[in-house]
């Protein structure tokens, strides 16, 4: 992945607190640099329960507490030695991540829900993340709202349908055929929703689909009608990869074979 991201770029990808210094520990030795976790406010049902096949000898203990957040790594590729944001920022529009609103950093918590199950209804794989959750993170990481937004393990496609829906630019990839059949089917349905942000949020409603500011290359309205489009990636090592995209398929080629190299 590294020889596809600009420098500046942010990561931001989604652990449990029994994985993350595992993950963290490989992308900082890859050249990545640790910025924060942010913290997604969750009841997953993870963990709290009694010893298996002892919960009646021991009723009063819990093997680990009882999920309450998930926690999401935030790196970013380094900047070019001695360079600032501001500099980063005009020339390639990275460095940095988008505030919801002018006058409200990004924070670091970020109330959320269990996927709904409209959302799991439109995109049937076992660990689809929500929109409102996505579409807060998606909507950060492209600070000026230029750039491509990939996800390398698209899935039931949450991310590629919050990119959509914000007016951003997306393309991923998927190893498994079915999922991303799932994904292309369900990246409008999803991207057309509208969702509220979870309680005790403090961002701003982001309501589908939304046009980019004057300063952004995003996309129109009129162009994220347009269908995604899926394609086999058939010279990769991973002989069933799949990429999906509301892009022209040209610009696949790039993330699918930096997947492949990760
Ligand atoms: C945790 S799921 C992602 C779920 C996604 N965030 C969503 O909300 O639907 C991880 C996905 O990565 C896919 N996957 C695993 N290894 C892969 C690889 N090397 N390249 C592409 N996709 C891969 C799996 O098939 C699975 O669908």
């Amino acid at each position: 992945m590294l020889p596809a991201l600009h420098p500046g770029a942010h990561i931001l990808i989604a652990s449990n607190v029994l994985l993350t210094h595992i993950v963290d520990n490989a992308l900082a030795n890859a050249g990545l640099e640790k910025r924060a976790t942010l913290v997604r406010l969750v009841q997953t049902l993870r963990g709290g329960d009694r010893p298996k096949l002892a919960d009646k000898e021991f009723p009063e203990v819990g093997v680990m507490p009882r999920a309450g957040w998930e926690p999401w790594s935030v790196f970013r590729k380094p900047l070019l030695p001695g360079e600032r944001v501001s500099a980063s920022l005009r020339l390639r529009g990275t460095g940095a991540l988008r505030r919801p609103a002018v006058d409200m950093p990004f924070g670091d918590i970020i109330p959320s829900v269990r996927t709904p199950k409209r959302e799991r209804a439109i995109a049937p794989h076992p660990s689809l993340k929500p929109q409102q959750f996505m579409r807060a993170i998606v909507r950060a990481a492209l600070p000026l709202g230029t750039g491509i937004i990939l996800d390398p393990f698209a899935g039931g496609g949450s991310t590629l349908a919050a990119a959509e829906s914000l007016g951003y630019h997306a393309i991923g990839t998927e190893a498994n055929a079915k999922f991303a059949q799932v994904a292309a089917a369900a990246i409008p349905q999803l991207a057309a929703l509208q969702v509220t942000p979870a309680r005790g949020s403090e961002e701003p409603s982001i309501e589908a689909p939304r046009v980019g500011n004057k300063r952004s290359q995003c996309r129109s309205a009129t162009d994220i009608s347009q269908p995604p489009r899926i394609r086999h990636v058939p010279d990769t090592p991973l002989h069933d990869l799949w990429a999906v995209s509301a892009e022209p398929m040209a610009a696949l080629l790039v993330p699918a074979h930096a997947t492949t190299r990760w």
